[in-house]
């Protein structure tokens, strides 16, 4: 028979991303609502191994829906990815009699609480945090909508003075290992090529694309590069360009981390609050090592072990579609 939960923890760990205080807020009151005792744990697993663990109260979660960051503040911890390390954060967690826990993070955050699901015996319940989208089993992840639409806020602006000057900018955005923060920013910009590590860059051919249009006097000019193309990030885009076409104007812009601050959109604020709501629901019906996505504004619910194997992949008709709309 599945032991009763009790007392809960919650982390947010990784990069953060907007909407994560968000859904602090909904695991927080969904668990008092059910008569649950809630614990904060901070900097994500550090938090964990080092018992920096308080207790949360309604009142500890409120007025924040609408702030960026995450009062839970967060890190990567190296000490966790260590058995030694994930033991003593058990052992911690046991010192409080936490028996349930909600961690708010990307792909390594998962792989986290993998390890440790599977090594001890407190039920862990996962929910996609990260700007990158790059999570595959959920249609959403909690801080990338607004990520992008700062982006594209930014890139709009970057083509006013793009056009007033007939110039090429090359905008670097968020995304390691993941193009999806790219591929939203620049077609909603209409830009004119996008870089993405998931597909291959040939430089090659952009230099033919831009030379062409050079001869047709389109002057202005965006690329969109994801910060993990396997060509490198804007400035060597940008390099290998004036390098092969002199006379055009280059200019550089890395978004950087404004990406993963700011107020949390609407949408997101609702993600995060719809998966706060259901971790703590999922830990009530004794639902143990399965992360929480919505897909088809259904929830879903896949196993961490499954979770992280799998990859977000992007369909090749993305491409195809920025390349017609870009002509
Ligand atoms: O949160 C994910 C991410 O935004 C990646 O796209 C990026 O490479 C990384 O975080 C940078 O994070 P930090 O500067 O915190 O190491």
């Amino acid at each position: 028979m599945e032991k009763k939960v009790t007392k809960i923890g919650v982390l947010t760990s990784g990069g953060d991303s907007p909407g994560m205080n968000a859904c602090v807020r909904a695991v927080v009151r969904t668990a008092l609502y059910h008569g649950l005792e809630v614990y904060g744990i901070m900097r994500g697993y550090s938090g964990m191994v080092e018992d920096e663990i308080i207790k949360m109260e309604s009142r500890s979660v409120a007025n924040i829906i609408q702030r960026g960051g995450t009062i839970l503040k967060t890190s990567r911890c190296k000490e966790f990815f260590e058995y030694e390390g994930r033991k003593k954060a058990y052992e911690n967690l046991k010192k409080h009699d936490i028996d349930g826990l909600v961690i708010i993070g990307g792909d390594g955050s998962f792989k986290g609480a993998q390890l440790f699901s599977n090594e001890f015996d407190i039920p862990c319940i996962g929910l996609a945090g990260t700007i990158d989208k790059d999570i595959a089993g959920t249609d959403f992840t909690i801080g990338f909508d607004t990520a992008v639409n700062t982006a594209v806020e930014a890139i709009d602006k970057i083509r006013d003075t793009a056009d007033a000057h007939d110039r090429l900018f090359v905008i670097e955005v968020m995304g390691r290992d993941a193009g999806y923060i790219a591929l939203h920013s620049g077609i909603s910009t209409g830009a004119e090529n996008i870089l993405i590590p998931e597909c291959k860059t040939v430089m090659e051919e952009i230099i033919t694309q831009l030379a062409e249009k050079e001869r047709r006097k389109k002057l202005v000019n965006l690329i969109v590069v994801a910060e993990g193309d396997e060509f490198g990030g804007a400035n060597e885009v940008a390099k290998f360009i004036k390098e092969k076409l002199p006379h055009q104007e280059v200019r550089v812009c890395i978004l950087g981390h404004i990406q993963r601050g700011g107020s949390p959109s609407c949408i997101d604020r609702v993600i995060a609050s719809r998966m706060g709501y259901h971790a703590v629901e999922c830990l009530m019906e004794g639902k143990h090592n399965v992360f929480v996505g919505i897909v088809n504004n259904k929830m879903s619910y896949i196993p961490l072990d499954e979770a992280v194997k799998k990859k977000q992949r992007i369909s090749e008709e993305w491409m195809k579609i920025v390349k017609i709309l870009a002509s």
